[in-house]
């Protein structure tokens, strides 16, 4: 015998949470699965244990998808105000860090438990530890076969996020349903993920690891983003490196300006002129930590007093500062990617209710749909936007 919902939610993450409680305010009998052994993982770990939970300068320009329009409408209809009101009825702490991010001030476990307790409130059920073996359409919904037994449902939201982090339960299953019901998802890659470096510039960061600049990185399109820049024994991290990814491509340059606020050509020219007999290392210590500066004067084999250099060498040292083109050989993949780029084409979705168009009553919500945001909180925003819609409908 099957049991009967009106609604199932694969997936108790960021959004499938966020659309229980929605389905279930509308009196909608809802269960909610997930093979994972504990709920949203990656809620835990966000933010450094403190999740980021949304921004307040979320708005579309901050979201890569193949169609840059269509997170407009959940975005509008669940705002990130929203959120942060429900975060205020439960008494959560928060402080904004820069950039509009906002963060708990005690733990990332206290979004978790507000999202359980209104998931339960709204009267969902959650399983979690259970396997979702198949998904079929049957005339009026959907058939799942589960290691908890069969269920039948009208609605079926599938939210089982990217591919990030396979360690703590990112499967490509939200993907195959997708194909399973003949819609196209676009190609996936990792993003908001650390840049990697062969020869020279690997021996370079390795040298460098753990320093830290703010710097402006730039991509071969034109995107740009000042933030931290950390040099790490794998290669090129901190936020401007990882929000750099997102828009970076096999066989590219980024160029990195490693002291944004000067123009340092410019400056040693000026130095050179009052105060001539100054060491090159010890100018350019002035303008970034010293050892950054001690590698870039041995990287360019650029020593001694500024009177003796000619204007060519200060030119040069200018620009590996201020215009480094490198290129990365590759990302560090899923394995510590924050998000996956690509997945279900936005073309098969409704964004108005993220209702497939073909398929009457299958959802895609959440990362697995082909939005992606910056670093910063807002793909979690994303999250709750899209699985707030699709409770709206499911
Ligand atoms: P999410 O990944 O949250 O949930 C998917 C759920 O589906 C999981 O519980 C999983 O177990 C389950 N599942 C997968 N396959 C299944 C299957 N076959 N059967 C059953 N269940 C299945 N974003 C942000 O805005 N601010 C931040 O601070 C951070 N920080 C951060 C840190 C780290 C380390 C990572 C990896 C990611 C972030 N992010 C973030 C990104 C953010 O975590 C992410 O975008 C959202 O969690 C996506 O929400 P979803 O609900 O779509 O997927």
């Amino acid at each position: 015998m099957s049991e009967n919902y009106d609604v199932v939610i694969i997936g108790a993450g960021a959004a499938g949470l966020m659309c229980s409680i929605e389905a279930g305010k509308r009196g909608r009998s809802v269960w909610i699965i997930d093979h994972a052994k504990k709920t949203a993982e990656k809620i835990r770990i966000s933010g450094g244990g403190r999740c980021n939970f949304t921004n307040i300068f979320t708005n579309p320009s901050t979201f890569l998808s193949d169609n840059e329009h269509f997170c407009k409408s959940a975005l509008s209809q669940y705002t990130q105000s929203d959120f942060i009101g429900l975060v205020e009825k439960h008494g959560i702490a928060y402080h904004e860090k820069k950039f509009g991010q906002l963060f708990c001030d005690e733990t990332a476990q206290q979004i978790i438990e507000m999202l359980l307790n209104e998931s339960r409130d709204a009267g969902a059920r959650l399983d979690m530890e259970t396997e979702v073996h198949s998904v079929d359409k049957t005339e009026s919904g959907f058939l799942i076969k589960t290691s908890h037994g069969e269920v039948l449902c009208q609605s079926l939201v599938i939210a089982t996020g990217g591919l990030s982090i396979p360690k703590i339960g990112a499967t490509k299953f939200g993907y195959e349903v997708a194909k399973q019901f003949g819609l196209n998802v676009h190609s996936t890659r990792a993003g908001l993920v650390p840049l990697t470096f062969t020869d020279d510039i690997l021996a370079r960061c390795k040298e460098l690891s753990g320093l830290s600049v703010e710097a402006t990185v730039k991509s071969e399109c034109g995107k740009e983003f000042s933030e931290g820049l950390l040099f790490t024994h794998r290669g090129l991290s901190g936020p401007s490196i990882l929000q750099i990814s997102s828009y970076w491509n096999e066989g590219e340059e980024i160029i990195v300006n490693l002291a944004p606020d000067t123009d340092v050509f410019n400056a040693l020219k000026e130095r050179k002129e009052s105060n001539p007999k100054q060491e090159i290392h010890n100018v350019l210590s002035e303008l970034l930590p010293k050892r950054l500066a001690q590698s870039i004067c041995d990287a360019g084999d650029i020593h001694g007093r500024l009177a003796d250099l000619p204007n060519i060498k200060l030119e040069q040292l200018g620009q590996a500062v201020n215009d480094w083109r490198v290129k990365p050989n590759g990302t560090e993949g899923y394995r510590t990617a924050e998000v996956t780029l690509g997945g279900v084409d936005t073309n098969e979705l409704s964004s108005k209710t993220m209702e497939t168009r073909a398929v009457a009553g299958l959802y895609f919500i959440g990362e697995v749909v082909d939005v992606t945001g910056h670093l910063g909180g807002f793909n979690f925003q994303w999250a709750w936007s899209s699985g707030y819609v699709a409770g709206q409908y499911a």
